[in-house]
């Protein structure tokens, strides 16, 4: 009782805060749940990011749902990238079971069921909110690192940009950006040779395919407008609480690439408009990335490179992102060594390989002399998970194997009829889901070539013979031009060359 009695007086110590915090659920020792020995972490460290890992079927989907409601709670807002499609209960209140007031007998407080303010967001056809970005605001840089282009590749991609910089023309969707990169070798060629020097077919030929490719997995339905304003995620309800924003991925698993684009996009947005948060306390936006594995999976070097810079970057903007996944091996290195909040939910040891993942994430926990770490890791139960978090101080709170407190929205998901109630009362999607597809580049362009044919023809009647003067191409390389250019610099694309050079 004693080693109960003093082990519950260092968690009740190391999880007392000055500011507000929220609740995870109890410290368990010797693989019983401490009555009221509640796990809390601070509001003012939820910016240090965070992981929530375990094998399957552990609680982490689960982690997450309580997580964002006790968030949203505090008034603040949460996006939740929702792979499974298993989070749509957060609308609606849970219900208790015999189950779940145990659960909460042992941790020390009773369930309150509740429902959440939620939004429905989408990348694809699927009900809820569209997410859009365009062309333009994707900036070169980007859109060169997505599809992974060489570096000449990448500077035409450039000089593109340029010249539509130059001539008012609009990219909106792949389509603008498809009919430019065929005019440059083909109607245009004669006017990009003057200007920018020779841009080779194999080359437009390249990137063209890439583009295809990303088409395949679905971007079409993402580039266009109406893009979307990061500043809707920060919605409160009429009761100051958080809005819950889903976006429901579940058509996304096989299309990698398109989430890995979205997310750079949208984490690149938010840094650059996102104001400098000051000492607030508190954040602004917490991102939480289900299947986390999923954008590192097949992103190119330096999409790894670029998402690790924007994790460190963005925490000062106030934004706290974390990743859940099953193995901790699955998040990169230099990400995982920028986590300040771990709940690791228990690994299983079929195999030797197994086995010595477990050594090595053991080693990654502050030492506590209550636990053996490897033990624990493979004797937590379902719903449980060992916490490491950081106080106000950004000191280690006390290592504890932590029984988790349950939703208190739905665990299960929304039937369609309650989805499309959902989405049918919601204001945003009355904003954001007419597909615009005003006059662009594509229109523009095909309007010149229309032009430039109608005169050719009229020419060629009045013509005997004249003598065209050629003119030498002051041919200059296209990537020096284009960077020498004062327009080049714009917002995320200006951003992302900062982030490149650290
Ligand atoms: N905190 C909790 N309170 C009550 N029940 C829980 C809790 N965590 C997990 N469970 C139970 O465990 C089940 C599995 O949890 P969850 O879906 O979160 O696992 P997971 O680790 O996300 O699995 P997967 O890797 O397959 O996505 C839940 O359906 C629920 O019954
Ligand atoms: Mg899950």
């Amino acid at each position: 009782m004693a080693q109960n009695d003093a082990f519950l007086s260092e968690i009740k110590e190391g999880n007392t805060f000055k500011g507000d915090y929220i609740t995870l659920g109890a410290a368990m020792l010797n693989e019983q749940a401490i009555k009221n020995a509640f796990v809390n972490i601070p509001l003012k460290t939820l910016n240090r990011h965070g992981l929530i890992a375990g094998a399957t079927g552990t609680g982490k989907t689960k982690t997450l749902q309580v997580m964002a409601e006790n968030l949203s709670e505090h008034g603040i807002p949460v996006l939740l990238m929702d792979i499974k499609g298993d989070l749509s209960g957060l609308a609606k209140s849970g219900d208790a079971n015999s189950k779940i007031t145990e659960r909460h007998d042992k941790i020390g407080f009773p369930y309150a069921p509740k429902a959440f303010p939620v939004e429905l967001l989408s990348l694809s056809e699927q009900d809820g909110v569209r997410l859009r970005a365009t062309v333009s605001e994707f900036g070169p840089v980007l859109l060169s690192r997505i599809l992974d282009l060489s570096d000449t590749q990448s500077g035409i991609v450039s000089v593109i940009f340029k010249y539509c910089d130059d001539h008012a023309l609009p990219l909106l969707d792949l389509k603008d950006f498809k009919k430019i990169l065929q005019y440059a070798t083909q109607e245009g060629k004669k006017e990009f040779e003057e200007a920018y020097g020779r841009i080779s077919t194999a080359s437009t030929g390249a990137i063209l395919r890439k583009i295809v490719e990303l088409e395949q997995q679905g971007a079409d339905l993402f580039f266009g407008e109406t893009s979307f304003d990061v500043q809707d995620l920060l919605r409160l309800d009429d009761n100051g609480r958080g809005y819950i924003n889903i976006l429901r991925l579940t058509d996304i698993q096989d299309r990698p690439k398109l989430f890995s684009t979205f997310m750079l996009s949208l984490l690149a947005e938010i840094y650059t408009t996102f104001p400098e948060q000051g000492d607030t306390g508190r954040p602004e936006l917490v991102i939480f990335i289900d299947e986390a594995h999923l954008i590192f999976d097949e992103a190119s070097k330096a999409l790894h490179d670029q998402i690790e810079s924007i994790v460190k970057l963005i925490r000062s903007k106030g934004v706290g992102l974390y990743f859940v996944t099953q193995n901790p091996t699955d998040v990169p290195e230099a990400v995982l060594s920028q986590l300040g909040l771990k709940v690791q939910h228990a690994l299983r040891a079929f195999t030797a390989k197994d086995r010595k993942a477990i050594k090595l994430t053991a080693q990654n926990y502050p030492i506590s002399e209550y636990y053996d770490t490897e033990t624990v890791l493979t004797s937590l139960g379902t719903g449980e998970a060992l916490v490491s978090a950081l106080d106000e101080k950004g000191r280690p709170t006390p290592l504890a194997a932590t029984m988790m407190r349950a939703p208190m929205s739905r665990m299960d998901i929304l039937t369609a009829t309650e989805l499309e109630a959902l989405v049918t009362a919601s204001k945003l999607v009355k904003k954001y889901n007419d597909t615009i597809d005003r006059e662009s580049a594509y229109e523009m362009l095909n309007a010149k070539i229309k032009q430039a044919e109608a005169e050719q023809e009229r020419a060629k009647t009045t013509r005997k013979s004249t003598t065209t003067s050629s003119r030498k191409s002051t041919a200059m390389n296209p990537v020096i031009k284009v960077l020498t250019s004062a327009t080049f610099i714009r917002s995320v694309f200006g951003i992302l060359n900062k982030v490149i050079k650290k």
